[in-house]
């Protein structure tokens, strides 16, 4: 693999599709029996989750549902700031086993916010799992049970991820040169 341009900036090969294929199909089989007989509801955060959930989705060899959302942050007049909504969530998670999709986790500051308006939902369970982690730009306490590659704290494109708005369709992950 080569170095690639998205806009101005050069970002050089970090993961392969392959290796993120093989990753995808440990996490996968792990849910397969964690979940047995649960019909756990997968929640794909847009935009960046959806070629990791559709990918993650395919392998899963349980009866399972998902749906598909985007998070919206508003300046929020109370105490802790920004407000997170949830757009296009239409299914009752009550008594339901969630498990929430993210392509990356960074500071964790969104999941932080949302986590707790689903937990008023009355689900059975919530779990995260999220295709990359980095632990070292992480500032709220978001613990994913499913979690794909720990990455350092740079910049990456590439699997569904962009830099402003490009490079989500290219197959593996690049990091900033
Ligand atoms: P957090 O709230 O700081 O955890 O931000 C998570 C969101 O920031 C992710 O869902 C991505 O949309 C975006 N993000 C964080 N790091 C990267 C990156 O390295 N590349 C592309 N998007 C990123
Ligand atoms: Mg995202």
């Amino acid at each position: 693999m080569d170095a690639i341009q998205v806009h101005d900036k050069t970002f050089v090969p970090y993961i392969s599709a392959a290796d993120i294929a093989e990753k995808i199909k440990e996490i996968a089989s792990q849910i397969s029996k964690d979940y047995e007989g649960k019909r756990p509801l997968f929640i794909a955060v847009l935009n960046g989750s959806f070629i990791f959930a559709s990918d993650l989705f395919r392998r899963l060899n349980i009866d399972a549902e998902i749906s598909f959302i985007k998070l919206a942050s508003y300046k929020g007049t109370t105490s802790t700031g920004n407000v997170i909504t949830a757009i296009g969530l239409e299914e009752s998670l009550h008594q339901r086993h969630v498990i929430l999709l993210e392509d990356i986790i960074d500071t964790g500051k969104t999941l932080h916010e949302f986590l707790p308006q689903l937990q008023h939902q009355g689900p059975a369970s919530i779990e995260v799992a999220a295709l990359l982690t980095k632990p070292d730009a992480l500032k709220f306490p978001v613990h994913p049970k499913y979690s794909g590659f720990e990455i350092p704290n740079k910049f990456v494109v590439g699997y569904g991820l962009d830099y402003d708005g490009l490079g989500r369709n290219i197959p593996g992950i690049y990091q900033l040169g």
